[in-house]
């Protein structure tokens, strides 16, 4: 294992593509996994949040106990729950839920989940699971031709991982960890957009893609900056089971508006307390950056500045839309290659993540993931970062929101505080 005379770990940050517009992320060595001390992860801490996403090398002997406990450090104060909840037959995760069949616990180590594709006997006291990798035939509205089925592939949905309902015993989690227990190898996809702009990105087979918040905040214009600061984000009442027949935009940022999602009334349980209304822009403890956080595919509805509401869910999603669409533009996406032992770490409350890829049925691809539902909500863009290194520069952006409403707002007039 590398390591410096002085036994800290070393912070590098990754090498992109000339031309790319990335500036997050970072490989990290010299750190023992299984015997953090204090100061060794006071460095990485730092490092999350100054890089977003750390990759750290051949860690395949880290165990689901260290994983959780490495996880947990980034939110000590927080209870050791899975972040959406384990519990398959409460609201959250229930069976009718689209997370449902992704989710494998292990027995041992509940904040763990073991999540891939294909066929694996026996791992970590589970035996004979079946993983299943989402398929574009099934997820998006419209689907890839038969013809490009293992050469062509998009993003499924950019997400955060949070469950978005639940008060905030169901805070989002500060980070999650992603370790690569198996990989296959071997062949490249095209990864397209299909929204009529012709972008489309070379990825590894099976990639996670990445997007940085700050950058989808910096990249919007001055006004959009001021709608995204003061606009709060109604998620909808048990998320996944409200959005499980819903289907995803091409480009796998947000839903399609068909009128899929689940009536309330039939939903369960509906406790209006455990609603999540959170701000649209969460700022970074460390650096004190504003990033532009939404999970697009579970928005209900907007709260203004003004104090309106805006109700119509196509228009709420196209709102969010022209906000975030820039940020996933080809040259801002960070899309990993995986190798066996890889451990990722990605600061959640900075980043859109999106599961990629059409594997074969006989393709085993195994992954080792853990996070823990926040101890409290995000910073909105009023609070107080604990130390401010860095102060987001504020840039002319290139969409502009089509909404009457939006032009005229008056920036600073509702607190953008934790949703209650
Ligand atoms: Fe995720």
């Amino acid at each position: 294992m590398a390591s410096t005379t002085t036994g800290m770990p070393v912070v590098t940050p990754l090498t992109h593509p000339e031309g790319s517009n990335l500036d997050f992320g970072a490989s990290v060595t010299g750190v023992d996994i299984e015997n953090l001390t204090d100061q060794t992860f006071d460095v990485l801490r730092t490092a999350l949040f100054t890089h977003q996403v750390l990759v750290i090398k051949n860690q395949s002997h880290v165990t689901p106990k260290a994983q959780y406990e490495l996880t947990q450090r980034f939110d000590p104060l927080a209870a050791p729950l899975y972040g959406h909840g384990n519990d398959k037959s409460s609201a959250s995760v229930g069976s009718k839920s689209i997370l449902h069949p992704d989710l494998k616990t292990i027995p041992h180590q509940p904040q763990v989940q073991v999540i891939g594709n294909g066929f694996v006997p026996s791992y970590e006291g589970l035996t004979n699971i079946q993983l299943r990798h989402p398929h574009h035939r099934t997820f998006h509205a419209t689907s890839i031709p038969d013809s490009h089925d293992l050469t062509h592939t998009r993003f499924y949905r950019w997400h955060i991982d949070a469950a978005l309902y639940g008060g905030v015993a169901r805070a989002p989690p500060v980070v999650t960890t992603l370790l690569a227990v198996k990989v296959p190898k071997g062949r490249r996809q095209t990864c397209v957009y299909d929204d009529g702009t012709g972008d489309e990105l070379d990825v590894p087979l099976g990639t996670t893609a990445f997007v940085s918040g700050y950058k989808m905040y910096d990249m919007l214009s001055e006004t959009q900056k001021a709608f995204a600061r003061t606009t709060k984000v109604e998620y909808a009442p048990h998320p996944y089971v409200w959005m499980s027949s819903a289907k995803s935009r091409s480009t796998g940022l947000g839903l399609v508006s068909e009128g899929k999602e689940m009536p309330l009334e039939e939903l369960p349980v509906i406790e209006q307390d455990k609603i999540q209304i959170l701000p649209m822009c969460w700022k970074n403890p460390v650096t004190g950056k504003l990033a532009l956080q939404v999970h697009p595919s579970a928005i209900r509805r907007l709260h203004l500045a003004d104090g309106s509401v805006v109700e119509d869910l196509e228009q709420v999603r196209e709102i969010v839309y022209c906000l975030q669409r820039p940020g996933i533009a080809p040259d801002c996406v960070y899309a990993h290659d995986w190798e066996e032992g890889d451990l990722v770490i990605f600061h959640n409350r900075g980043t859109l993540h999106s599961v990629v890829g059409a594997f074969a049925e006989t393709e085993v691809r195994l992954f080792r993931q853990c996070n823990i539902a926040g101890s409290e909500f995000p910073l909105g863009p009023e609070e107080e970062a604990e130390e401010v290194m860095v102060h987001a520069e504020q840039e002319e952006g290139i969409v502009e929101i089509k909404d009457e409403r939006i032009p005229g707002l008056t920036v600073g007039a509702v607190e953008v505080g934790v949703a209650a």
